[in-house]
């Protein structure tokens, strides 16, 4: 087991790795000590912003200077490859989401991470919003007790300049709004709900110039017989935010409103026999389609308290708050919707080659 302080390397100094940086920053028991790019340029300019020492241009140079953990902030398909040499190493890896964009790929993720001894957390910073703690509580507690009917709106804008570089390709991004930007409302509501064991949906692209869906339907079944609605697009104006909506089998509801998109889950209906109370979801003088830099900005206090439960998991050597199974969850709710979408009919999920932790 290592121990503190420990040497932390950043790779991908992208639009995310701000919010890695920040966090690791305030946590007294870590140390950047180094970053990565493929773009060399770019990995200085991120070292010298951030008064970081080690500016690479390979991961492979990051290990070799001596890290006890790295942050994944690539691209989707690039985050198999990062993973599987730090757990080489003998490092630790928080990655960024989605864990992969194959099942395959993650289930080798996992298993290298396990043979190698290393922790292997992904974030979905969303799950510590106060706001889906409370409502993890009420599932917990009785209030709304085991869930019977959910729903998860995903009502987006990006620009068209958005699916630039890597986004927008089966190849390069692996999906859109559905790998994307729902990845972390499926997690919530499979987080909430259980585990899913059927899944029927359809992906279409209607507005953006892009090979991957801009929009989605899909209804989920869950193990426990609940079942559950999502619908997510990237093509509306103005930019709407996210709604997670469950129903318990005490026939309370809660609604958890991300409005707008970025900014803390908030409780917006809660209501349980005669009472009801109520918060507007889009309270007036709101700015539609803010920046994403202002998006991940607002994000930067989730990754922190995510980014601290782990640095806690390896002093404690326990598992981190969200593992690389627990991120698999998301990830195979999504890939069935695109097979469904193709063969046009229900995809049952089969139980994962990698035994749950
Ligand atoms: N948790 C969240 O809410 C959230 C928000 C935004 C992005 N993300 C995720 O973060 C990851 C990065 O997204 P981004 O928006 O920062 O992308 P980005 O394009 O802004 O940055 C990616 C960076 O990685 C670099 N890179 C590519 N391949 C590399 C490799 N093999 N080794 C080292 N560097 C490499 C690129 O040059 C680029 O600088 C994605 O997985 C994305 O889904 C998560």
């Amino acid at each position: 087991m290592t121990s503190p302080p420990f040497r932390v390397g950043i790779v991908g100094c992208g639009a995310i790795s701000r919010n890695h940086i920040e966090a690791f920053r305030v946590i007294p028991e870590a140390q950047i000590v180094a970053v990565c790019d493929v773009d060399a340029t770019r990995a200085l300019e991120t070292a010298d912003r951030w008064g970081i020492d080690g500016a690479y241009g390979s991961v492979d140079e990051l290990l070799a200077a001596g890290v006890d953990i790295v942050s994944v902030c690539t691209p989707h398909p690039t985050h198999e490859a990062v993973v599987l040499a730090a757990a080489a190493a003998k490092v630790h890896v928080l990655c960024e989401k989605p864990i992969a964009i194959e099942l395959e790929s993650a289930e080798r993720m996992i298993a290298a991470c396990d043979e190698a001894g290393v922790k292997f957390g992904v974030l979905f910073q969303r799950r510590f919003w106060p706001a889906a703690q409370r409502l993890r509580r009420a599932i917990d507690d009785g209030t709304l007790g085991r869930p019977i009917l959910g729903h998860a709106s995903v009502i987006l804008h990006r620009d068209p300049a958005y699916y630039s570089a890597w986004r927008g390709t089966w190849a390069t991004d692996g999906g859109g709004v559905l790998m994307s930007q729902a990845i972390h409302h499926i997690d919530l509501l499979q987080w909430f709900m259980g585990e899913a064991v059927e899944v029927h949906g359809h992906v279409a692209t209607f507005r953006h110039r892009i090979e991957v869906e801009d929009t989605a339907a899909a209804v989920v079944k869950f193990a426990s017989g609940a079942m559950a609605a999502i619908s997510a697009t990237t093509a509306a104006t103005p930019n709407l935010g996210e709604t997670i909506r469950i129903t318990g089998e005490t026939g309370a509801t809660a609604e958890l409103t991300e409005f707008p998109e970025g900014s803390d889950g908030r409780i917006t209906l809660w209501a349980r026999g005669t009472e009801i109370g109520t918060e507007p979801v889009h309270p007036a003088g709101l700015k539609p389609n803010i920046d994403l830099s202002t998006i991940n900005g607002q994000l930067i206090p989730h990754h922190a308290s995510q980014i601290r439960d782990f640095v806690d998991a390896l002093r404690e050597d326990r598992a981190p708050a969200i593992t690389g199974r627990d991120a698999t969850a998301a990830l195979r709710i999504l890939l069935a919707v695109y097979e469904s979408s193709r063969t046009g009919r229900p995809v049952r999920l089969a139980a994962s080659a990698v035994p749950a932790s």
